[in-house]
């Protein structure tokens, strides 16, 4: 049986003293959860969240990482840093940073190698924007994004990845995709996993939804056959609205 994954991107948000104070809110709520729950917070907070959440059934997440072990990167980090701090795992991909900071397939692919290299689980984010949406192009582009990010990984370095479905157009926006529109396109992302490893590892992975996942959609959508977890942005810079998102699936 597969573990859901509930991650919490708290994107440019939270100096030191609210980091410690929303994860020490969370801890007590979240503490009996039955899915895996993970909390991706700014470089600047990583050493106050790890002392906070040592004991804690969270795990520490970032929300990006540079291919290279080291040099001349002006503001990257390295998969080894991370793990330095005790990092468990480390977004890429994520839209934000394909939108403003011209991330490509290959740079996505690029960073989770190196993060799978340095033992980092990574979570992969995928998604069309509306644009795509409306022109039809949806499973072409998710295909394309989950085939590339992931070329050249071995089944090995599959085994802790986890991808992540955020519709551009969902993604703070108050928007959700409907449950069945998210599935679906799951569905698709699924199929592109099992070109490349095959059956059993397409059925394996993990696949979250994301984008305004909240506490009143998040029944719904993880009743799903094909949503594995969610990946959550607003709601998860509150601790009782995160802890209702990790308790209710
Ligand atoms: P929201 O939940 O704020 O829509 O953000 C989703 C997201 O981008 C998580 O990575």
């Amino acid at each position: 049986m597969k573990k859901e994954i509930i991650a919490g991107n708290w994107k440019m948000n939270n100096n030191k003293e609210q980091t410690l104070a929303l994860i020490n809110e969370l801890k007590p709520l979240v503490k009996d959860a039955k899915c895996e729950v993970v909390v991706c917070v700014p470089f600047t907070s990583i050493e106050t969240a790890r002392k906070a959440l040592r004991g804690s059934n969270i795990k520490l997440g970032a929300q990006n990482v540079h291919w290279a072990p080291k040099g001349a990167f002006t503001g990257e980090i390295s998969a080894d840093m991370l793990v330095e701090q005790k990092v468990k795992y480390v977004l890429v991909g994520h839209s934000e940073r394909r939108q403003y900071f011209g991330e490509t397939n290959q740079s996505v692919n690029a960073r989770a190698k190196a993060a799978l290299g340095a033992g980092l689980n990574v979570i992969m984010c995928v998604g069309e924007t509306l644009e795509e949406r409306e022109t039809g192009k949806t499973a072409d582009v998710v295909t394309k994004q989950t085939l590339e990010g992931l070329e050249g990984i071995e089944k090995d370095g599959l085994k802790k990845i986890v991808i992540a479905y955020e519709p551009v157009w969902a993604i703070g926006t108050g928007k959700t995709a409907t449950a069945q529109d998210a599935n679906d396109t799951i569905a698709i992302i699924r199929k592109a996993v099992k070109k490349l490893y095959g059956r059993n590892y397409a059925k394996s992975i993990r696949i979250q939804y994301g984008g305004s996942m909240n506490p009143g959609n998040v029944k719904e959508l993880m009743a799903m056959p094909e949503i594995d977890g969610g990946l959550i942005g607003g709601a998860s810079l509150r601790a009782k609205d995160f802890a209702a998102v990790v308790l209710d699936r």
